[in-house]
């Protein structure tokens, strides 16, 4: 059975799914945010350590203003509601992608960020204003000013991710098989699966039968 330390998740069909029950693509992100919470809790069932969840790309600033706007309004709102309880059950919040918010939003997701850092029951990665290639290109960047060498080591080092293992298991959502600029270093081992279900309508149940698929995989990483 393969170990399972780290889960990504791209939660894709939001929208989609809003649209199609509620005629309101914000009524999606809405419903997205209650499985947000379900699969915290069952990741932590599972005693996996780290959870990175995609929740807006660099991509993400071109969607229409007030989509924009109502998603950062969801998740100010729910870490004033939350961080909290999410600090109880101890877990470590931790924002990769750079924090270009609002004066408010960045407070609050720092503050966040502070308040959770001694916990380690399970360590959240809220990807943020995400992107991979950006965050490579700030990776390059900074060995370059140190005046290192162009090494693996070097890189994962000056990822936001450092310190991080590799996803083990990544999965998407919502029938779209691509990684819209998710972690593309981080990936180069990790088990794919691309779900059909859209975000808000996923559930335990589907991360279980996930997982489960996922111990069963015969990892080689080159070897036979
Ligand atoms: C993913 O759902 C959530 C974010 C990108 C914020 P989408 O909003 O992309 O949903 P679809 O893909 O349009 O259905
Ligand atoms: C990926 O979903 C980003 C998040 C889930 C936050 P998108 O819906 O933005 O991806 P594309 O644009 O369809 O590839
Ligand atoms: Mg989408």
């Amino acid at each position: 059975m393969n170990p399972l330390k780290h889960v990504a998740i791209i939660m894709d069909g939001n929208g989609r799914w809003g649209l199609k029950y509620k005629n309101s693509r914000n009524a999606g992100h809405k419903a997205g945010l209650k499985v947000v919470e379900k699969i915290i809790k069952e990741t932590i069932k599972k005693e996996i350590k780290y959870l990175t969840l995609y929740a807006f790309s660099t991509e993400n600033w071109k969607r229409p203003k007030n989509e924009v706007n109502y998603l950062f309004k969801l998740l100010e709102n729910f870490l004033i509601n939350k961080i909290e309880d999410l600090n109880n059950q101890k877990i470590k919040l931790k924002i990769i992608g750079y924090k270009k918010f609002s004066k408010k939003l960045n407070k609050l997701l720092n503050y966040s960020e502070k308040k959770t850092s001694k916990n380690s029951k399970l360590q959240i990665n809220l990807a943020l204003n995400y992107g991979s290639k950006s965050e490579l290109i700030g990776a390059f960047k900074k060995i370059r000013v140190k005046k290192f060498k162009i090494s693996e080591e070097n890189i994962d080092r000056n990822l936001q991710t450092k310190n991080i293992p590799d996803p083990d298991l990544l999965i998407r959502t919502g029938n779209t098989k691509r990684l819209s600029n998710f972690l593309l270093w981080q990936l180069a081992y990790s088990e794919i699966f691309f779900e059909k279900k859209l975000w808000p309508a996923f559930n335990e149940k589907d991360y279980n039968r996930i997982i489960k698929e996922y111990r069963k995989i015969k990892r080689n990483f080159g070897k036979i």
